[in-house]
């Protein structure tokens, strides 16, 4: 498992000297600390980030949980696989293409993009649609303030999202057994894209993303199931249509794109009227049962995005 992504030559020249030195104290101008920047060797870098308003007071989910009970089908389709298996994959350099109906296309580097786009600290709740929940505390930027620099064009209503193709280091997309279509692909409406509630994380635990968790960059929608939260994000597209997704292309009947958490409406084999907080109680596979809000909690902010739509209809 590598925790650590190694700076690029260029990062000193292009990084404010604090942001430079918040980030990468723990090795600055040491010979150790380049020694270890050469190897890629795991280490923890702390990420800078700004506190946020959005902080909910829920009792954080132990790290622990958060990195080893995980879904990221591209390592395995078991809880453990995804920290198990990820440690080969690499997650610098990273670049995302962001195009479709915007008027400036670009290919952004997200090395550069970390150091002039502010980095916020937020602790959201986090349910997953098999029932299960966390408190985490993410480090990322607004998804808005991504797409105000490729201006979308008034013809663009969904933004479409694609995670990295690379069966050479993610042995789920390479085995005999595949579970999904890749890439993993998923989408939102672009006033979805643009609430404030939604980010791009790219850390959590003051720590860079885990490869299990979707590094470098991974999408986080706190008021959706967690399906919607696609991984190791290399493609963004805007679109006049709604983007294929990838849950609802393999179940059409079970998952849906909107996929907002919704108490009253249970999935066709499973109430979704509680959930399961993993790490309370007993023990990774217990925990303790809580019931499950709509919105995930998120009501206040977010229900007005649904004004007059049928929510049975578009689960
Ligand atoms: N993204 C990709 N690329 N592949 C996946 O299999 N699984 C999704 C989502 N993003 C998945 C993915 C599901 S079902 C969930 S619940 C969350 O990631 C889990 O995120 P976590 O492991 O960080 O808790």
């Amino acid at each position: 498992m590598s925790l650590y992504r190694p700076p690029r030559t260029q990062s000193s020249e292009i990084t404010p000297r604090e942001v430079y030195l918040s980030r990468r104290s723990f090795m600055a101008g040491t010979a150790a600390g380049l020694a270890f920047a050469a190897s890629g060797t795991a280490l923890a870098a702390p990420l800078a980030a700004t506190p946020s308003a959005y902080k909910v007071a829920d009792k954080l989910t132990p790290k622990q949980d958060v990195t080893t009970y995980n879904n990221f089908y591209e390592f395995g389709v078991n809880k453990s696989d995804p920290a198990a298996n990820s440690g080969d994959f690499k997650p610098t350099p990273w670049a995302i293409e962001v195009g479709g109906l915007v008027a400036k296309p670009q290919v952004i580097d997200l090395e550069k993009i970390m150091t002039e786009i502010p980095m916020e600290e937020r602790v959201y709740r986090m349910r997953c649609v098999e029932t299960w929940s966390m408190v985490i505390p993410w480090i990322g930027f607004p998804l808005s303030a991504l797409l105000d620099r490729v201006e979308p064009l008034g013809s663009a209503k969904y933004v479409a999202f694609e995670t990295v193709v690379r069966p050479a280091e993610m042995p789920g997309q390479s085995g005999f057994f595949q579970p999904l279509n890749w890439p993993y692909v998923e989408g939102l409406r672009l006033d979805e894209a643009r609430h404030p509630l939604t980010i791009l994380a790219t850390g959590l635990y003051g720590e860079t993303l885990p490869n299990q968790n979707g590094a470098p960059i991974r999408l986080v929608v706190p008021w959706k199931y967690g399906f919607k939260g696609v991984k190791s994000i290399v493609k963004i597209t805007l679109t006049e249509k709604e983007p294929p997704t990838t849950w609802k292309n393999s179940g059409p009947s079970e998952y849906g794109f909107y996929a907002n958490v919704n108490p009253a409406v249970d999935h066709p084999r499973w109430s979704q009227a509680t959930e399961r907080r993993i790490g309370e109680g007993d023990g990774l596979f217990g925990g303790r049962r809580v019931d499950t809000l709509p919105f995930n909690g998120y009501a206040d902010e977010v229900a007005g995005l649904y004004a007059g739509m049928d929510l049975k209809k578009f689960y």
